[in-house]
């Protein structure tokens, strides 16, 4: 959730600490913080601040040297503030301790106490600070700073990357990681630390991403890696495919914007496999699926908001198209649940990140109940998911920094389409002619996204009408019922509006208590069997004076009147309607956060990869 960076530059760090921050933001944006190492006066000089990192640039625009730290936080223990802002230290006997953190320590309680009863003294509500405190009191006991992390890494409980800088040892930095990512990026005769790879991506393109319980340590001569028995270790470096284009916003107001229209390319670069393949087959899931994807029984999804959507749809078409039983849970709720899980079963997890924690723990817990068969569906190759599973398959979307996932999304429904198709095939319910129909759908999925792209003038002037409600209501039938889950969801993260998604035949059992003429509907209308259900269901909205905002196919024969807003979109697309449909209710909520002039890519008490419980 926060996002911390740190350096040994060979002249200034300060500019890449502020400039690592600002693409780091996006993972939390309550307050941000720096610190750096003065060689000659042995002093730490710290830098906080409320708010945005641009704040924080305002106050250390004068600070200058070699190695720092910093930090941007999301809060979880303590409100935000400058008092709980990073970088946290702890002073005495002579020297300073200073870390970052991003993650959470379990046990800081007991440490807390621990550490008070030795006489330290705490000056915020932060886990952070039992870290900078027990470092400190190892490195008094004549412990160096290295020594101090290790010993501090097997104490500390949770998830957690953190980084130290020390004022008697002025050009030494040491990093860790359990559960949480962090890498290096290495420069000429400089070396740069991350929790994310878009920080590094200005000042060099070779990374090292470190390994689970790795400790690393950074001085002008380079870099020493050791791993969780404390022996020295090489790590490999890689060139990252990321480019610095993919990170900026070029011609767009926002990320989230730009993501979304986006999407056709991310879609395009998802399927690209696909798309070039004469037949579908199960190595698209990895070298191991052939063997593994036959034998599974039935399926069950877990995954997160958004990611908890994309499985919800593809339950449907697991279902329908390749007959095979598919249950869906969100992650939170699956890890702490006492559940039966049957021999066969395929676990799949769906997370943009990769590194949310409710996840990656549904996925630990699944494999205690005996599940041998696991695929991952993620966007991130480095991620802690991808290497926690069997089988995985790579979105292709490209960083997303708007915390409102979109294309994300999209692909992630493409990467389950496909999934979709392997899984007929293999059991015998996808006649190659029907395959072939499909792969020429798929193929033609990016156009048919950029085509339904362009209702964004209508879309912007039914925004408008939003922009003074408090609540509205979202509806569906069948695989469109988790996309008026996810519009729902867009909506109330963005503009801050309460958004409601039902099952629209579960109307009359309850919701339709709160249709009025302050209630805008937004209806999902796409043109297959269950339209005419559908219709019956919006005139009761109708009938009780509610407003509807409909997006329909165009081939349904449904026409606007007073009341009733028709859009019309492209002809029903069949099985992949759902990722078409999505797309104008992101664009509804983008615009109605912009007519309503809230934070589009940080809106308030979010932030994108949640790597805590
Ligand atoms: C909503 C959104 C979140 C994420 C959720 C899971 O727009 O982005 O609901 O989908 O936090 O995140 P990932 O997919 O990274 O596991």
């Amino acid at each position: 959730m926060c996002g911390i960076v740190g350096a040994i530059a060979r002249d200034n760090c300060v500019p890449f600490l502020i400039d690592g921050l600002k693409r780091l933001e996006y993972r939390g944006y309550d307050s941000a913080g720096l610190a750096i190492a003065q060689p000659d006066t042995h002093a730490i000089e710290r830098a906080r601040s409320v708010g945005r990192v641009a704040e924080l640039e305002q106050q250390a625009g004068s600070l200058r040297a070699r190695l720092g730290i910093a930090h941007t936080r999301w809060a979880t223990h303590g409100v935000p503030s400058e008092r709980n802002a990073h970088p946290h230290m702890s002073e005495g006997n002579g020297f300073t301790v200073t870390v970052v953190h991003n993650g959470i320590i379990e046990n800081h309680d007991e440490m807390r106490r621990d550490l008070q009863a030795s006489g330290y003294v705490f000056h915020s509500d932060t886990d952070t600070e039992v870290i900078a405190h027990l470092v400190h009191r190892h490195m008094s006991g004549g412990l160096s700073l290295l020594q101090s992390v290790q010993t501090a890494s097997g104490q500390l409980h949770g998830a957690f990357a953190i980084a130290l800088i020390a004022s008697n040892t002025p050009d030494t930095l040491v990093a860790a990681r359990k559960g949480a990512p962090l890498l290096v990026g290495i420069g000429q005769g400089e070396w740069f630390i991350a929790s994310d790879a878009s920080a590094l991506i200005t000042q060099t393109r070779e990374m090292v991403y470190l390994e689970e319980s790795d400790v690393i340590c950074l001085q002008p001569t380079g870099l020493s890696v050791y791993d969780r028995k404390g022996q020295a270790a090489q790590r490999k470096s890689v060139i990252s495919q990321l480019s610095a284009d993919s990170v900026e916003l070029g011609p767009y107001q926002h990320y989230m914007q730009k993501e979304i229209f986006e999407q056709s390319g991310a879609i395009a670069a998802t399927l690209e496999m696909v798309s070039n393949a004469s037949a579908i087959s199960p190595q698209l899931f990895g070298a191991e699926a052939a063997d593994v994807l036959p034998k599974v029984q039935q399926i069950l999804i877990l995954a997160c908001g958004t990611s908890y959507h994309a499985a919800s749809v593809a339950r449907y078409w697991l279902e329908s198209v390749a007959g095979i039983q598919t249950t869906v849970e969100i992650a939170s709720e699956y890890r702490y649940r006492d559940s039966v899980c049957l021999p066969g079963t395929l676990v799949i997890t769906i997370s943009q990140s990769g590194e949310t924690a409710d996840t990656l723990a549904a996925l630990e817990h699944s494999k205690t109940l005996g599940v041998e068969y696991t695929l991952s569906i993620c966007n991130v190759p480095e991620s802690a998911l991808i290497r926690a599973s069997k089988l995985k398959f790579l979105t292709r979307a490209g960083p997303e920094i708007g915390v409102a996932s979109t294309k994300a999304f999209t692909t992630q429904l493409a990467a389950l389409f496909t999934l979709t198709l392997v899984m007929a095939k293999l059991r015998q319910r996808l006649p190659a002619e029907h395959e072939a129909e499909l792969l020429t759908e798929l193929r033609h999925l990016p156009a048919a996204v950029s085509k339904v792209l362009e209702c964004e003038p209508e879309v912007k002037q039914w925004a408008q009408r939003f922009a003074d409600k408090h609540h509205s209501l979202f509806l569906g039938r069948g695989v469109h019922y988790p996309i008026a889950m996810e519009g729902a969801l867009k909506l109330k993260e963005i503009s801050y509006i309460h958004a409601e998604a039902y099952a629209a035949g579960e109307l009359k059992h309850g919701p339709l208590a709160l249709v009025d003429a302050d209630m805008p509907v937004v209806a999902v209308a796409p043109n297959d069997t269950l339209i005419e259900k559908l219709k019956s269901n919006l005139q009761e909205v109708s009938a009780r004076g509610g407003e509807l905002f409909v997006f329909a196919d165009r081939d349904t024969k449904m026409q606007s009147a007073p009341g009733v807003h028709v859009m019309k979109l492209l002809d029903h697309a069949g099985l992949l309607s759902p990722i078409l449909h999505v797309i104008p209710l992101q664009l509804l909520s983008y615009h109605v956060a912009l007519v309503k002039g809230t934070d589009v890519d940080k809106p308030r008490n979010l932030a994108k990869s949640v790597t805590v419980e």
